[in-house]
């Protein structure tokens, strides 16, 4: 399967990076980083920075999007910490850019490859994803799916107490996604909490005995602090590897076609993924919600793959 990895790394991101690396069910044509959890100059420097942890230096990385489509940027270093990538000391890439804006790399691909054949994995805003829908509509058709982290409804907010951050900080862009009529797959809140770095868990990645395995035990350890303090849970949800575990296993997830709608008139409820879960309103379903996930599955599958790299 041909994919294509948008991202504002963010720990998470980057284990989401790791685990698709490390999956020969999947192609990676490239990766595009957009602003978010960091700026963009981070986000760029950090997607390069996992492809050389996996030992990928094949793969372009391609900077894309610096703001969103209309906002200010909101970004999350009091989560993912100032380097976006904090926990672990790492050195910057070698490895250069790709030429090009990620928007022309989406564009482009798509145009190229067969249609149908490429799926978009956007693990963070989706302001490339929007940006590449209006400067070349006739892409649409040609998108396999989308499989996007975002949104929340049984479990509310992360970022207010209405919306999740993918979706906050780029509201228009995540409306004109969810209103293209492509095959859309959502990886919400409501599934990534079930997804909690528990100690047991962080100590089989640490316990790899790779570099990788320490890496990412590093970062979990790091980036788990906000979530468990927030909540009083026992680590935090790894929300973006789950988009790239539903393409390896979707059988670990349950979930519902229905209605989402984006919220972006209002203030208060900026960035609501108002998403029809109980079948209230006529309005057309237009994503797979996926409201569960199979966490030990996950985990089992996620550290075994991390030991390939
Ligand atoms: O709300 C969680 C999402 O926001 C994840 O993608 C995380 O990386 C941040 O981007
Ligand atoms: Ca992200």
């Amino acid at each position: 399967m041909k994919i294509i990895i948008d991202t504002d790394p963010g720990q998470d991101d980057a284990v989401a990076i790791l685990l698709a690396l490390a999956s020969p069910e999947l192609n990676v044509l490239g990766i595009t980083a957009v602003a978010g959890n960091v700026p963009l100059d981070l986000t760029a420097r950090n997607a390069r920075i996992v492809c050389e942890l996996a030992g990928r230096k094949d793969v372009p990385v391609f900077a894309g999007c610096e703001r969103p489509l209309t906002r200010d940027l909101v970004t999350a270093e009091h989560v993912h910490g100032k380097t976006g990538l904090d926990g672990v000391e790492l050195r910057d890439p070698k490895m250069p850019l790709a030429d090009g804006h990620a928007v022309d790399f989406i564009v482009d691909t798509l145009c190229r490859e067969p249609p149908g054949s490429v799926t978009l994995c956007p693990l963070g805003p989706l302001t490339n994803i929007a940006t590449a829908l209006r400067r070349a509509p006739d892409i649409t058709s040609r998108i396999a799916r989308i499989v996007l982290m975002g949104g929340a409804y049984f479990e509310v907010g992360n970022i207010t107490p209405a919306a999740e951050f993918n979706i906050y900080v780029d509201p228009e862009a995540a409306k004109a996604v969810f209103a293209a009529g492509i095959p859309l797959t959502v990886v919400p809140l409501d599934c990534t909490h079930k997804a909690l770095t528990t100690r047991a868990r962080n100590d089989a990645i640490r316990g790899l005995g790779n570099r990788v395995g320490d890496v990412v035990a590093a970062w979990t350890g790091f980036f788990e602090r906000f979530d468990k303090e927030k909540y009083g849970s026992e680590g935090a949800p790894l929300h973006d590897p789950l988009v790239i575990a539903w393409l390896l296993r979707p059988d670990l997830f349950t979930g519902r076609e229905i209605n989402v709608e984006i919220e972006a008139d209002s203030d208060l409820t900026r960035g609501m993924t108002v998403a029809d879960w109980w079948g209230v309103t006529d309005r057309e379903p237009n994503a797979l919600f996926l409201g569960d996930v199979d966490a030990d599955g996950f985990f089992a599958m996620l550290t075994e793959r991390l030991a390939r790299l």
